[in-house]
């Protein structure tokens, strides 16, 4: 039997679980499984994650066991760590564990640990001003790069306020709407801001035009002989990079996916923006979470469990799940989360080119709890699609004053109670009379105000929001991806799919420049170009 027939068969075993267990209420689970809780609550580098009042059996996870073997999971994920060429369709190893000391490639740990330094002894001149821009030390950065050159370190740095250094900011551009280059740009000193542009490929057009409108805002302030000094570049494309005319460039490699990144040189404005040893602790929280999902048995592996229960999800009919970070710092992880995981597996084919026979990833979407209580949580409750959610929350460290921190956790555990056990027609009908409504309007409401209840959720606590559980909380999230990825025996290492516009784009452009509509575009395109130009 090839992989691919084994992996099928291992599915279809699943799939007739699944249509077992569709049915079956969550709230039965817990009393069928007295133990539930704790056998479907894991913990690890600094993480607990319950998967308890997910649709699974204690039994579901051993099944998964099947599609794991099946899946030749171990040995990918052993591949992935000793730098085999595990993104096929692009021929290049997957080794951003090098980032953190943990793969299996010597050589390529040698060379992170080499940049990484660099990268260190940069970030620390910054801060102490022995590096410093045409009218004194720096007081700003302006990170300019797009997608994974930009949604790591933007989530970094609001995550780590905390641990931020005074009287130091950073400001990011992606967009290439002008807006957001000028508004980047906007107050800050051009002789006291160093620019740092990000780009794997030194090729991509939001990030170059950005670039180039900070470039000409330093040398017009500071002069020609300013630009190399304040501006930097971290990419896999160093001579391009040089050649477009930064001064230092911090390089990566083309082993690191762009969504995979924050750990390199990509992250050097967080770096220089954040007190000595904090993006260390980062890189340290992330190896541990490594070291975790390399080594702990499949029961207690954190990413492996977690992967298992988001295909069973897609299994039980969900296209989507949705994020509800409880922490205003970690607002900006459900757009992380969004590049990293349908970048990474939003695909219709296999390795071997076959068309995927069931989803392999849904959508990914939310916001940070408790503001998405306050608008989509209607869906999540009465909607008619069943969305899965993860909720993260933070146990200690909260900031602010005590009791916001009880509001903010009591209104998580709440809300993953109340879409585990709803409410009837009855109950609330019941509730309503006693509130002194009439029998007729209790009986006209009660359908609006009952809640299904017996929807899907998962917990993950964080211990504290600290840069080292902070690197376990994303290193987690690249591994369950990797594994999603590697159960439908797809290539989540590669991202064809952002293609096809990239270059429509630029054939449409000298059309909104004034030239002719290129050919092949569709009538509805011609429309707008006509009313655009
Ligand atoms: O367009 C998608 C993408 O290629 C992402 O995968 C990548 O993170 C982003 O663009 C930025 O690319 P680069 O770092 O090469 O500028």
């Amino acid at each position: 039997m090839s992989t691919r027939e084994a992996r099928e068969a291992a599915w279809t075993a699943l799939e007739a679980h699944a249509a077992a267990m569709r049915t079956t209420k969550i709230v039965r689970l817990f009393e069928e499984e007295p133990d539930r809780v704790e056998r479907l609550t894991m913990s690890a580098c600094g993480l607990t994650i319950d998967l308890s009042k997910q649709r699974v059996a204690i039994e579901t996870l051993k099944r998964f066991e099947q599609l794991a073997r099946a899946a030749d999971l171990s040995a990918k994920r052993e591949a992935m760590r000793d730098g085999a060429i595990a993104n096929l369709t692009e021929g290049r190893p997957v080794l951003h564990v090098a980032l953190r000391g943990t793969s299996g490639d010597e050589a390529a740990n040698a060379a992170a640990a080499e940049t990484r330094a660099a990268v260190r002894a940069f970030a620390e001149d910054v801060r102490s001003g022995k590096r410093a821009g045409a009218g004194g030390p720096f007081e700003a950065i302006v990170h300019i790069g797009i997608g994974g050159s930009d949604l790591g370190p933007r989530l970094l740095y609001d995550a780590l306020k905390s641990f931020r250094r005074k009287d130091f900011v950073v400001r990011f551009a992606a967009n290439v709407d002008g807006a957001e280059i000028s508004d980047a740009l906007e107050g800050l000193d051009p002789k006291r801001t160093l620019v740092v542009v990000v780009s794997k490929t030194f090729t991509t057009q939001e990030t170059l035009a950005n670039a180039k409108v900070a470039r000409d805002w330093i040398a017009a302030a500071a002069g020609e002989e300013a630009v190399a000094g304040q501006i930097v570049a971290v990419s896999a494309a160093p001579e391009r990079a040089q050649g477009w005319g930064a001064g230092a460039v911090f390089p990566f490699w083309d082993w690191v996916g762009g969504r995979y990144s924050l750990w390199s040189a990509v992250g050097l404005s967080v770096d220089a923006a954040l007190e000595p040893g904090a993006f260390d602790a980062l890189l340290d929280g992330a190896a541990a979470m490594d070291r975790h999902f390399f080594e702990a048995p499949t029961e207690e592996n954190l990413p492996v469990c977690a992967a298992f229960v988001q295909a069973w999800n897609r299994l039980l009919g969900a296209g989507s799940y949705s994020v509800a970070a409880y922490g205003r710092r970690l607002q900006l992880l459900p757009s992380f989360l969004q590049q990293l995981e349908m970048e990474s597996n939003g695909k219709s084919v296999d390795l071997d080119g076959e068309r995927l026979p069931r989803l392999a990833a849904g959508v990914t979407w939310g916001d940070a709890g408790t503001n998405g209580q306050h608008s989509f949580f209607q869906l999540l409750h009465q909607g008619r699609d069943v969305v899965p959610v993860e909720f993260v929350l933070i146990d200690q460290g909260a900031e602010g004053p005590d009791a916001h921190r009880a509001m903010l956790l009591s209104n998580v555990l709440a809300q993953a109670q109340a879409l585990l056990q709803g409410k009837t027609a009855e109950t609330a009908k019941s509730e309503m009379m006693a509130q002194g409504e009439t029998e007729m309007r209790a009986d006209f409401l009660a359908p609006h105000r009952a809640f299904s209840g017996d929807r899907p959720s998962t917990i993950i606590g964080m211990t504290r929001l600290d840069p080292k559980t902070l690197g376990a909380l994303l290193a987690f999230y690249e591994h369950r991806t990797a594994v999603q990825g590697w159960l439908a025996g797809l290539n989540s290492f590669d991202q064809w799919g952002v293609e096809l516009g990239k270059v429509m784009a630029n054939a449409l452009l000298p059309a909104l420049k004034g030239g002719d509509a290129p050919e092949g575009a569709d009538p509805s395109t011609k429309a707008w170009l006509a009313r655009l130009t």
